[in-house]
This record gives structure tokens, C-alpha cells and sequence, in this order.
């Protein structure tokens, strides 16, 4: 017999050895060589229980009380409302930072080019395929939106774009706001807005 030959069949002989008394009926109960962590004393979701009333290893919220870390207190982080005015906030309460702004641009990049195109024109990919077309980033009316409507934009969506809160964590949503900020701006970029040092190269 050929070398190969030889490893093929101890392989198949291996494999009825190893698995062949697998789910046939057995009047003993089998031997378990290496019990460890095969049978713990946990429960699992959604399981029975006879220790609860309720007779479910699942348990309602005790009422009157907040899970740890969703408590989400902060209107104006968490869902980009001024609490004293119940409109959106104006500013971003999260600061301006660079690594913030290139952490914004990367997922803008990620997310939001699809549809709105790397500029923020609205022309994009999707839209040559046939999406209907997204607005234009650059006009006035979306200019002076307060930061927390585009926030908001992002968390619920708005007529025909869907939200982007189960994609999207909180905090890397005002970064994108950031981001898109800076988008608006490097439209409407005037000489006042490049060092002074490094004008004469424009001129
Ligand atoms: C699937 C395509 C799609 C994606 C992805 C998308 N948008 Fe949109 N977006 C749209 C469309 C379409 C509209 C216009 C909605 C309408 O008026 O029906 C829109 C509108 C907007 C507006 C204007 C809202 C207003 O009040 O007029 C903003 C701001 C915006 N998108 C931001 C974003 C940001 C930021 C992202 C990335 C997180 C994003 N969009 C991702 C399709 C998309």
C-alpha cells in the first residue's frame, strides 16, 4: 500500500473509533472522561426554574429601579435635547478634539458616503444606482441646523433615511456631527480660515 493510501484509511479508521458509538442507545450511563465545565450548576436564559416563583431562571425589573449604566440621565448627550428648552441643543455637548474629529470622519466615511457622497454634495453611489437623492450638506437651511438635529438625524432617522442608532454609538454620533461640521465648513472656507503663514501659496 502507498503512504497515502495507509493515512486515508487509518484516518477513517480513526474517525468510526472515535465517533461511532455517538448517539446510539446505551443501557449504562456512559462514562464521562472529563466532566469539567460540561455540567455546571448555572442557569440559562429563559430556562426552568423550581427556585422562582415565577418558575423561569428570567426575572422581571424590579420596579422603581434603573439596570447599571442605563440611566442615560443626560438629554443632551443621549438624545441631543436641551432639557430646559425640549428643543436640540445648538452645540455638541461632546468637546471638539482632533482625535475626536478623525474618529468622526473615519465612521462618516464608514456610514454616511454611502448616500450623502465623501463631500457631503449628496452625490453618491447609491443615488447613481437609483437611491433618491440625499440633500446637499452645503446649503444654508442645513448650515445652521443645531448640532443636536443632526444628532438626532442620526439616532431615529428622518423620512427616507433610516436610523443609524443600532450601527452607531453614541459617542461616535457627535463626533460624525463634528465631522460633518467640518465638511460645511471646508465648503464655505474663506483666506481668513488658512494660517497666515500659508496664504501667499493661495494667492
Ligand atoms: C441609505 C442612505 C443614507 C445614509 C447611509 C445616510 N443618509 Fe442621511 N439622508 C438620506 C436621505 C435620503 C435623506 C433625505 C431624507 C428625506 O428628506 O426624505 C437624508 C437626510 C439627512 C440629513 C438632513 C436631515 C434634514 O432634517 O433635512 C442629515 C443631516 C443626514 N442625512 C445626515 C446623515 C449622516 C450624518 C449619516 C451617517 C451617519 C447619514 N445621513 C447616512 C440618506 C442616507
Amino acid at each position: 500500500m502507498k503512504m497515502r493510501t495507509l493515512t486515508s484509511f487509518a484516518g477513517v479508521v480513526a474517525l468510526v473509533v472515535l465517533t461511532g458509538c455517538q448517539g446510539t442507545p446505551k443501557e449504562k450511563t456512559p462514562i464521562h472522561v472529563n466532566p469539567n465545565m460540561d455540567m455546571q450548576p448555572k442557569y440559562l436564559p429563559q430556562a426552568e426554574s423550581d427556585f422562582f416563583a415565577n418558575g423561569s431562571t428570567n426575572q422581571p425589573k424590579v420596579e422603581g429601579t434603573v439596570a447599571r449604566g442605563q440611566l442615560k440621565e443626560d438629554d443632551a448627550y443621549y438624545r441631543g435635547m436641551d432639557p430646559r428648552t425640549g428643543k436640540p441643543v445648538t452645540e455638541n455637548p461632546v468637546p471638539l478634539t482632533e482625535e475626536g474629529l478623525l474618529r468622526g470622519q473615519e465612521r462618516y466615511n464608514i456610514y454616511c458616503t454611502v448616500c450623502h457622497g465623501a463631500t457631503g454634495n449628496g452625490k453618491s453611489l447609491v443615488v447613481e444606482r437609483g437611491f433618491l437623492p440625499p440633500p446637499d450638506f452645503h446649503t444654508d437651511l442645513i448650515r445652521n441646523y443645531p448640532d443636536g438635529h443632526i444628532y438626532d438625524v442620526i439616532t431615529n432617522g428622518i423620512r427616507n433615511m433610516p436610523s443609524y442608532a443600532a450601527q452607531i454609538p453614541v459617542e461616535d454620533r457627535w463626533q460624525i456631527v463634528h465631522y460633518l461640521r467640518a465638511l460645511q465648513r471646508s465648503q464655505h472656507a474663506t483666506i481668513t480660515d488658512v494660517p497666515e503663514d500659508l496664504r501667499d501659496r493661495l494667492r
